[in-house]
């Protein structure tokens, strides 16, 4: 069986292949990436294993995605790559759509004609974001009966993917599936990203920026269970046609969470608590954004059993060691 995975130099998709190649090796895994300014395969550790291969391509290449379809003919797609950062969205939106729209529409032309004779067995998952939903009040939780609603480039962007994605099971019976899920954390996260920042600037005694008044919601979950939610779905059948929310049930504002960071930072590191939250500066709010995100997680847990494995203290401490010694931090 091949498995094609899109992204995998990113974050999420790294942590995804880190896990499943070693654990199955009768799998051939095959990763393209196009290796923009936040992927690297410094974050793939298996680069060794005979079941996986990299190739550096761009989703937004029609012929050169088609050709590496047709070459490798896999069974799976798994759908990481994308433009993920908000705020470069609201900078430069236009990589945005092309990536994140036409790169996704070009997947799902050349898996409906590779895959036309025989659908059985064929997967075609994509990895989306509950940013899809827009904004919540100080309650309530998305679920997946949820109306869309994105406000930023990013999330209009990747709203208009997983529209797409589901029409082409719809229109065309292509055996989909979709994963919304909340904000993920762990190693490998490019550095522009919230947590690695605050712990970077922190250990540097740099200002760490918080957006606005640090009352924003996010939603929290560690990387390895958004992992494992994502390889449920796709080896279950159950799921095709289907979309499922995934989250942490760590709902906490901003502020909250950095406070939290720099509570386990000045015990790891035995700099004073005070002169850490000193360094906390509010910053002129991002344009647009969302006030809360919290998602409920009830499909994938009844559907599937799927609860994620690790708690937040145990996923924030992991979390933290590994970019205290990516820094340099004894
Ligand atoms: N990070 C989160 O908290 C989060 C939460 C929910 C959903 N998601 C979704 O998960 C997926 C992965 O997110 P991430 O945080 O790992 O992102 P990331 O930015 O860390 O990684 C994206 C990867 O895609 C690659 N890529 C970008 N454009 C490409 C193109 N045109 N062709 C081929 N490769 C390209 C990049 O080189 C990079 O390796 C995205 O679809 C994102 O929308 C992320």
């Amino acid at each position: 069986m091949n498995y094609l995975v899109t992204g995998g130099s990113g974050f999420i998709g790294s942590n995804f292949l880190n896990k499943y190649v070693p654990l199955n090796p009768t799998i051939n895994f095959i990763n393209i990436d196009a290796l923009t300014y936040a992927g690297t395969n410094k974050n793939i550790e298996i680069q060794h294993f005979k079941n996986y291969q990299f190739i550096k391509a761009d989703i937004t290449n029609e012929n050169e995605i088609k050709k590496i379809m047709y070459e490798f003919k896999p069974t799976k797609i798994i759908h990481f790559a994308a433009e993920s950062h908000v705020d470069q969205s609201i900078s430069t939106p236009k990589k945005f759509i092309q990536t994140n729209v036409l790169g996704t529409f070009n997947l799902l032309e050349s898996a409906k004609e590779m895959w036309q004779e025989d659908y059985s067995e064929k997967r075609f998952h994509h990895i989306s974001t509950d940013e899809v939903y827009g904004s919540l009040e100080k309650s309530g939780y998305f679920t997946e009966s949820t109306p869309y609603h994105p406000r930023s480039p990013y999330s209009a962007s990747k709203a208009s993917s997983d529209h797409i994605v589901q029409a082409y099971y719809h229109t065309f019976g292509l055996p989909i599936s979709i994963s919304n899920c909340s904000n993920n954390y762990g190693k490998n996260q490019h550095d522009e990203k919230m947590i690695p920042t605050v712990i970077r600037n922190a250990v540097n005694r740099k200002k760490i920026p918080i957006y606005g008044d640090g009352k924003n919601v996010r939603d929290w979950l560690f990387v390895e269970d958004h992992c494992d939610a994502i390889w449920e779905i796709i080896s279950n059948p159950i799921t095709i046609g289907k979309t499922y929310n995934i989250g942490g049930k760590n709902d906490i504002s901003n502020w909250e969470l950095v406070t939290h960071i720099l509570t386990i930072l000045a015990k790891k590191t035995g700099i004073n608590i005070d002169n850490l939250v000193d360094l906390v500066t509010f910053v002129e709010d991002r344009k647009g954004h969302d006030f809360r995100y919290a998602i409920d997680p009830t499909k994938v847990e009844t559907e599937l059993g799927f609860l994620p494995k690790y708690n937040f203290e145990e996923g924030l401490e992991i979390t933290i060691d590994y970019y205290l010694k990516k820094y340099n931090v004894k």
